[in-house]
């Protein structure tokens, strides 16, 4: 982490730079990088009108792929790994809980949908087909039954449609920097929801 102690004044720019560096980086198995592909996210989301939350989880889903950034990278790992994990982890000191639950969740949403929706598997990419095996496979219904319980599951299915989506080489994104207002007014609302 450089020995820079993050905080909600300086979260923002500290991922936007990683987005900047990194932004080169191939997306595993996709037609797109890491970066692009979240962008994407961020803009689909954007352009539908949804929440500031749905924006932001859908911009930041994957940023457990850039752990090593966060001092969360130890000298066994081959690759990020669990990188749902890793993202929630990221980000839940200064984003509300909506936006943690789409991130920690976006891989289970995957499994969850393919258990309760024949067609949803065919419309993956391959890559997210692939990992969707060593992901553990369609949920069985007793997980089902326990997802379904998540108060925030309508937003992380949300956030986990428009993931699918965003892996299109063609697409024009907005820039990071069209998002950091919505970034930092969802940190903003989380402290006031501590506060409160
Ligand atoms: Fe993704």
């Amino acid at each position: 982490m450089n020995n820079l102690k993050l905080n909600n004044s300086n979260i923002v720019s500290y991922i936007e730079d990683i987005f900047e560096r990194r932004g080169n980086e191939i997306y595993a198995g996709e037609d797109v990088t890491v970066s692009e592909h979240m962008l994407q996210s961020g803009t689909i989301a954007k352009k539908r009108g949804l929440s500031n939350e749905i924006v932001v989880a859908s911009l930041l889903h994957d940023i457990g792929h850039f752990n090593s950034e966060f001092g969360m990278f130890t000298m066994d790992d081959k690759k990020d790994r669990f990188h749902e994990t890793m993202g929630a982890k990221i980000l839940k000191p200064f984003f509300p809980q909506i936006i943690v639950d789409c991130v920690y969740f976006h891989v289970s949403a995957k499994r969850y949908l393919t258990a309760i929706d024949k067609d949803y598997e065919s419309k993956l990419s391959r890559a997210s087909k692939h990992s969707l095996n060593l992901q553990g496979g369609p949920m069985n219904p007793k997980e089902v039954e326990k997802f379904e319980k998540n108060p925030n599951l309508n937003a992380i299915i949300q956030v986990r449609y428009i993931d699918d989506e965003g892996k299109d080489p063609e697409m024009d994104t907005f820039p990071f920097s069209y998002f950091t207002p919505l970034i930092e007014e969802t940190i903003h609302n989380s402290e006031r929801m501590i506060i409160d």
